[in-house]
């Protein structure tokens, strides 16, 4: 199996071959991504589908429409009503040997190298593949074009505390953001496609302390990153932020292109997320690599003449600080505080509080985060951190 920080370092530093790799694999999986598409069934998702922002219920023919436009929806207990809940059940307790509905738990019935072992295989099974699309086909079914990427993510995010300490290690294995925390970023920036929806499936409950955060309308916000991640210190408007509450069963869909991060699991349950990402027309592929797209409706294509003679020259442009349409946004904290001895002084609405100046976490400096009932709220991952007690 290719070990993450080599495929990276291969994409940034090569990606003439990181192109031409891509493209070979998935021309290699031609048989495979005809198998899978042609045995997935095709549900229909009857349910409500809400803007998250205003709670609104949003009709079938707005939704992409409102995706579009940079709005974020939820699809609530659409596994339940496409009748997928016990495909998934079986496929996930049957590889990971627990009940379905521990899945919340895994970290206490299995190691942390059982279950990435485990994750790393079962996310390429064609029994999850074949879900994938009856996922795509349950929300989509009625867009006359219909692309999957057929590599999709398990994301079973532990309690943080237990993999303190070993995350470079769990991410050089599986790549960021699958077992550990990915800060604010586009989608672009990790080579997808311009034109991506992420649709991002609840496999345990899901709250603001362990899920991600999305800022809607952010798709023109153009910050400068680094390493797959915002660069500390541009805006990253966490009072814009919507903060994930979903139930077991949940979809969230947003365009990959609106700034998005994990948030550090601080509960003591696993956050599982089952995460894959569709587009509605021809990927706009990245310039410098290609996921597995297949086209899947209305008929199947693996895209291999695409592929083959692809010329995109897409790439994302690293630029502001903050967004034009939203203004800088308010730095209380910069304000209010001062930094001696690496140690960040806050005045709060309870008197002078003593943090420390950067984040335990990754070292980003608290200074950009901000305060929620006497805590700094770390703007990487949202860590919350203590003032320090003497
Ligand atoms: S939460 Fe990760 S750097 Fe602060
Ligand atoms: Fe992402």
């Amino acid at each position: 199996m290719l070990n993450h920080r080599f495929v990276a370092r291969l994409k940034s530093d090569f990606p003439f071959v990181a192109s031409l790799g891509s493209r070979a694999y998935s021309i290699v999986r031609s048989g495979a991504n005809k198998r899978i598409v042609k045995n997935a069934t095709r549900p229909a998702f009857t349910g409500t589908i809400i803007d998250v922002m205003s709670g609104q219920v949003v009709p079938q023919n707005e939704v992409l429409k409102k995706l579009d436009t940079g709005h974020i929806l939820l699809a609530k207990d659409f596994l339940n009503n496409t009748g997928l809940t016990k495909d998934f059940a079986s496929v996930m307790s049957g590889a990971y040997g627990i009940p379905y509905e521990d899945l919340n738990r895994i970290h206490e019935l299995l190691t942390i190298d059982q279950i990435l072992d485990v994750t790393e295989k079962l996310k390429m099974d064609e029994r999850i593949l074949g879900l994938e699309c009856s996922i795509f086909y349950g929300l989509f079914g009625y867009s006359p074009e219909l692309y999957a990427e057929l590599m999709p993510n398990l994301r079973p995010q532990v309690p943080y505390k237990t993999v303190r300490g070993k995350e470079q290690e769990i991410e050089a294995r599986v790549g960021r953001g699958k077992m550990n925390a990915h800060g604010p970023h586009k989608d672009s920036w990790r080579f997808h496609p311009s034109n991506t929806i992420n649709v991002w499936l609840a496999l345990s409950d899901v709250t603001p302390l362990n899920g991600m955060m999305l800022v809607p309308h952010s798709t023109d916000y153009l910050p400068k990153f680094a390493d797959n991640e915002i660069v500390p210190g541009c805006d990253t408007y966490p009072e814009r932020q919507y903060l994930t509450q979903m139930s077991t069963g949940d979809v969230l869909l947003f365009r990959a292109e609106l700034m998005h991060g994990s948030i550090l699991n601080q509960t003591e349950q696993t956050r599982f997320a089952f995460s894959m990402r569709c587009t509605v027309e021809e990927p706009d592929f990245h310039r410098d690599f290609m996921y597995n797209y297949v086209r899947i409706a209305p008929s199947f294509s693996n895209l291999t003449k695409v592929k083959v003679a692809a010329r995109s020259s897409f790439e994302p442009a690293s630029r502001d600080e903050s967004f034009a349409d939203f203004g800088p946004q308010e730095r209380p904290l910069r304000d209010n505080s001062r930094e001696e001895n690496g140690e960040l002084i806050v005045n709060t609405p309870e008197g002078e509080k003593t943090f420390c100046a950067r984040c335990p976490h990754q070292g980003v400096p608290l200074r950009d985060g901000r305060l929620e009932n006497g805590r700094i709220v770390c703007s990487q991952h949202q860590l919350r951190v203590e003032p320090i007690s003497r």
